[in-house]
């Protein structure tokens, strides 16, 4: 179900049909270093992923991490971008993650414009975290880039590294492209 577009891009829920892309995408080497390895090896792994995560959030939340469409290349799934509330942290948080060669195209930016945009006249959020590594430049670059700012270190999850938190109230300023 489409649920937003942008100029190259269609925003969509995830299925589980979109295990293969899943599969592919937490194997990629950003993925493992920046984000961490989930240990989805198998398309049935990744089909259990999704129904403990992303599926149970559109249930739980009604929202989630969606899959981006590339329009220009028929459709075809390059990465996602989405809103996930954490038991760790008070308010909900946006992540993104591309395959490899369609990172550094602003299609980061381009789709988290959408998705924050929904965030706020959609699901009504009042403020947005995110959170990430310190050593992933190209993340903490596209969080300045949204006007995310920098609160300070967090250590949410006990067997992870510190992370850095970033947040932007929602109701302050219009988001626009
Ligand atoms: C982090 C990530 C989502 C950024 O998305 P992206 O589509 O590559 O980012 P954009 O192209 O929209 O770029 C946004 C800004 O970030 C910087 N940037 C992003 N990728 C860059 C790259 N490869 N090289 C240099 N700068 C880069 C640029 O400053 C850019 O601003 P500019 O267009 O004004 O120069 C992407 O690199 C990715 O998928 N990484 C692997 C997964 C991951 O780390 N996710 C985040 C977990 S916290």
């Amino acid at each position: 179900m489409v649920i937003g577009e942008t100029n190259r891009l269609l925003i969509a829920k995830i299925t589980l049909e979109d295990a293969p892309f899943i599969l592919e995408l937490l194997n990629t080497p950003n993925w493992i270093k920046f984000i961490g390895d989930r240990n989805v090896k198998t398309l049935e792994e990744a089909e259990i992923y999704l129904q403990n995560g992303i599926l149970k959030s559109y249930e739980n939340f009604g929202f989630g991490f969606y899959k981006l469409l590339l329009k220009s290349e028929d459709n075809k799934i390059i990465g996602t971008s989405g809103l996930i509330k954490r038991e760790q942290l008070e308010h909900v948080d946006i992540g993104f993650a591309f395959l490899p060669e369609y990172e550094g195209k602003g299609f980061g930016y381009e789709s988290s414009v959408a998705i924050m945009d929904l965030a706020k006249n959609k699901f009504n959020l009042k403020k947005l975290l995110a959170i990430t590594l310190e050593n992933n430049l190209n993340s903490i670059k596209l969080l300045e880039k949204l006007g995310l700012k920098y609160e300070k270190k967090i250590k949410p999850f006990e067997d992870d590294d510190e992370l850095l938190l970033f947040a932007k109230e929602l109701d302050s300023e219009k988001t626009t492209l």
